[in-house]
């Protein structure tokens, strides 16, 4: 049988399993907050236009709003995320809207939802709320029976330690089986990361030199040319290393450094995903670099001296068989000199220098993540001439994906379907707390740096031994794109 999409099973379902239909209803909490009109309407609407969502959408939040006004918000949500070419579609998912007001720590609020759900009896949960609400959320519907055939959806972060992700994930495993619990961690959902598990897997000339024998380092960036935007509450009670490096980047590394999945099923990919995340080697304060854009303590929400990140490098190692020795630097921040997310995997040099110009460093495979997707090769090439000089070329394998579903479409459509393969397991939610876990409250104060620079001077330093930092530039197509719009 040929199968061009890896298939749906979870680990540890403690003996329990959840619904195998597809759900017939979402419950979205936290309907009128800040995540729900970026990220949830527009995607809603993507789902509506591909004939994805034929079920009622039930928006619940504590608001004191009418479903008039909540139709009116997903409306400009939408107009805001772009052009509305299906009008068709757009009144269908606004005639879908219900919309239930009530505090989470009230029964009734679990009881009007009920009403509103009519005859629906596997609603996917959808948790876009505060993280300290998560385990409210989750233990009303369970004792409301809300939560029976049921699957729940939890944004993240998922914990804000270890002692914390443990506990909500025994909460919500006492309330909905394994295989019902869709955690998000929406860059899973984006195609330049998919590819990254479709590339190494799906061809045969990359493994033998995948390992400490050949790779020299590895690079993560994520960078971000704007502040907190307004998000300074939010940010101060998460920071850098928990908002986007224990998740997104972790993720990440989990990819590029996993074992093959002995099956072809999302299983075994978890599975290799978790060992990975357990062979880190647990931070230690040197290992991390902590950086503040100078502003952030103006911002509204933000205390006068704070010491919250809003940049974090780190360096990490894997102390696995295919890995031990090789350092993996991560690094993200606000107010960079770029918007930008990129992957350089260094190779080591030839073992002889018989050219003056070879320089370490040379051949490198570059994952563009954002804002284009890309993967280039780099390597050295001879000049014409007598000399035995050369230049360094990126072989692009891929230069651009138009036409991406944006991952919140894909990943809600897959949660109501039941399909966990974007989703991460326990296990290795856990592994992933594990690893940073030293370093969250024990550390070396933040540096200042200033906004459109590449963080504080210290992260260079992390680095020196292996080299610098790989700024992330723009690919030979961005490149013309730009120089034409500026000609
Ligand atoms: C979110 C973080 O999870 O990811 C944000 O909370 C960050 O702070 C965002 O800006 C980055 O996501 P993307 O898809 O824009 O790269």
């Amino acid at each position: 049988m040929k199968r061009t999409r890896l298939e749906s099973e979870t680990g540890n379902t403690h003996g329990r399993r959840g619904p195998s239909l597809p759900a017939d209803a979402l419950v979205i909490f936290g309907a009128t907050g800040d995540l729900a009109h970026k990220m949830i309407f527009p995607a809603l609407y993507a789902m509506a236009r591909h004939g994805d969502l034929n079920v009622p959408v039930i928006g619940v939040a504590i608001e004191k709003w009418s479903l008039a006004q909540l139709r009116k918000r997903a409306q400009d949500s939408i107009r805001q995320a772009g052009k509305i070419a299906d009008k068709e579609a757009l009144d269908r998912l606004l005639s879908q809207l219900r919309y239930v007001d009530g505090d989470y720590n009230a029964p009734a609020t679990f009881t009007a939802l009920r009403q509103a759900l009519g005859d629906a009896r596997r609603p996917a949960h959808y948790l876009a709320i505060p993280p300290h609400l998560f385990a409210t959320v989750i233990q009303g519907l369970g004792t409301t029976g809300l939560a029976d055939q049921a699957r729940v959806i939890v944004e993240k972060p998922f914990g804000s330690n270890l002692a914390s992700a443990r506990e909500l994930n025994a909460i919500a495993q006492s309330v909905f089986p394994e295989d019902s619990i869709f955690r998000i961690d929406h860059y899973l959902g984006k195609e330049a990361i998919m590819n990254i598990l479709y590339f190494r897997f799906a061809n045969s000339f990359l493994e033998p030199i995948w390992n400490r024998n050949h790779v020299a380092s590895v690079q993560i960036t994520l960078a971000e040319d704007f502040g907190v935007k307004g998000r300074g509450a939010f940010y101060e009670s998460a920071g850098c290393l928990r908002d986007v490096i224990q998740n997104h980047l972790f993720q990440i590394v989990a990819l590029l450094a996993m074992d093959p999945p002995a099956y072809q099923g999302y299983g075994a990919v978890h599975s290799e995903k978790a060992k990975v995340f357990q062979a880190m080697r647990p931070l230690q304060p040197d290992d991390v670099v902590r950086g503040q854009y100078a502003g952030y303590r103006d911002e509204a929400g933000v205390a006068k001296d704070s010491d919250v990140e809003t940049f974090c490098a780190l360096r990490l190692f894997i102390d696995s068989w295919r890995w031990a020795g090789v350092p993996w630097y991560l690094r993200s921040g606000k107010c960079l000199a770029a918007t930008a997310a990129e992957v350089v995997v260094a190779l080591k040099p030839p073992p002889q220098k018989l050219f003056d110009d070879s320089v370490a460093g040379t051949n490198y495979l570059r994952f563009r993540i954002s804002p284009n997707a890309a993967v280039a090769l780099a390597a050295r090439v001879k000049r014409a001439g007598k000399e035995f000089v050369g230049d360094q070329r990126e072989l692009y394998l891929l230069e651009e994906q138009p036409g991406e579903d944006p991952p919140y479409q894909r990943l809600l459509s897959d949660a109501m379907a039941g399909n966990g393969a974007l989703f991460t397991r326990e296990d290795a939610v856990e592994a992933a707390w594990a690893a940073v876990d030293p370093v969250l409250e024990t550390h070396h104060r933040a540096h200042p740096y200033q906004p459109g620079s590449w963080g504080p001077k210290q992260a260079d330093a992390l680095i020196a031994a292996d080299g610098s930092w790989h700024n992330p530039a723009p690919t030979r197509k961005e490149k013309n794109e730009n120089h034409a719009t500026t000609a």
